[in-house]
């Protein structure tokens, strides 16, 4: 299928986006098209240009060149018909302290479209998705970082979207909120919602991830499902093995049989294209060669390794 003929299909359509801040070309001509009830991640170190691609693709923000289209809706010629089908959940929280958390909800529910009763229920619902029912009634301030993180989420969905937008949701929160953010967010995704997530963390991006775009320094340098990216980056898996009796003659005796060899003192790296297969065939070489392995590590293929080969940066700063 080519470009134009899969983005006529996707629920969301980015289209050769660009933003200057003054000086600074934060995006550089973005393009990208999800498919509906996708999880796309948008993964990038800091300063990339994620949030600035979110904050455009959420109406917060006009691009200097480039387009969006949400649901068949063009952003720019219908911004009212977006708004309704999307959540935001921006990388910033916005909450009011000196407000209950049942207050802040009621507050940022009534900006759309919702009965007060219908609002209401709907507020329980997500409060008890989230796990703060009991704590409702207390005012934000009192919150940890983590739970102010989930009633910010929380005031994303108020309005049921088809599509949700989520900027680093896990930064800076304990481990007990990370895991209750990743099942809700499982849940919406197995419910059918479209989802864009950003984030720094490859984890994250190979755990929930249908689809990745890796963006940097503005530009998406590779996009596509887990597998595709790595076959792309064209890296292979790699065996590292550790002797005890490496000598000079013991290595070209195997660097003779074992294309891509790389030596440092006693460790040997063996590139791979299937571990399975080469990992028996490697200890046996070795050892018909009269060596002997004191340790065995494998080094896989992660958005880490893929990022590191398409940039030459790491992941984290
Ligand atoms: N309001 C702003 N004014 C000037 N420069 C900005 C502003 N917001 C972002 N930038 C710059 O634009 C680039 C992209 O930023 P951002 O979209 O926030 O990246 P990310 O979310 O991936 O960390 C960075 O170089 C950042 O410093
Ligand atoms: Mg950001």
């Amino acid at each position: 299928m080519n470009e134009k003929r899969l983005y006529l299909f996707s629920m969301i359509s980015v289209s050769n986006l660009s933003k200057n801040y003054d000086a600074i070309q934060a995006l550089k001509g973005i393009s990208f098209g999800i498919k509906q009830g996708e999880f796309f991640g948008l993964l990038g170190p800091n300063g990339a240009g994620k949030t600035t691609t979110i904050s455009i693709m959420s109406t917060l923000l006009e691009p200097n060149a480039g387009s969006v289209s949400i649901a068949g809706f063009d952003l720019k010629n219908n911004p009212t018909e977006c708004k309704k089908i999307i959540g935001v959940v921006p990388q910033e929280i916005a909450l009011y302290n000196e407000l209950s958390a049942y207050d802040n909800l009621m507050f940022w529910g009534s900006l759309y479209n919702v009965t007060k009763s219908e609002l209401r229920l709907r507020i329980d619902e997500t409060l008890k998705l989230f796990g703060l029912f009991e704590r409702r009634n207390d005012k934000v301030k009192t919150y940890s970082g983590g739970m102010k993180r989930r009633i910010n989420i929380a005031s994303a969905l108020l309005h049921k979207p088809r599509v949700l937008f989520m900027d680093e949701p896990t930064v800076g929160i304990d481990p007990q909120s990370r895991n209750l953010i990743f099942e809700v967010v499982e849940k919406l995704h197995k419910e059918g919602m479209t989802i864009v997530y950003t984030t720094h963390y490859m984890e994250e991006a190979e755990r929930f991830c249908d689809r990745i775009g890796i963006i940097d320094n503005g530009q998406i340098i590779a996009q596509g499902t887990l597998e595709e990216l790595k076959s792309l980056s064209k890296i292979s898996e790699t065996i590292v093995v550790s002797f005890l009796n490496l000598s000079d003659s013991l290595y070209e005796k195997i660097s003779s049989e074992w294309e891509g060899l790389t030596r440092t003192e006693d460790v040997v790296h063996f590139i791979s294209s299937d571990v399975k297969r080469d990992l028996s065939v490697i200890v046996l070489k070795c050892s018909q060669a009269g060596l002997s392995i004191s340790h065995i590590d494998i080094k896989k293929v992660n958005l880490e390794t893929i990022f590191l080969s398409l940039t030459g940066k790491q992941l984290r700063d």
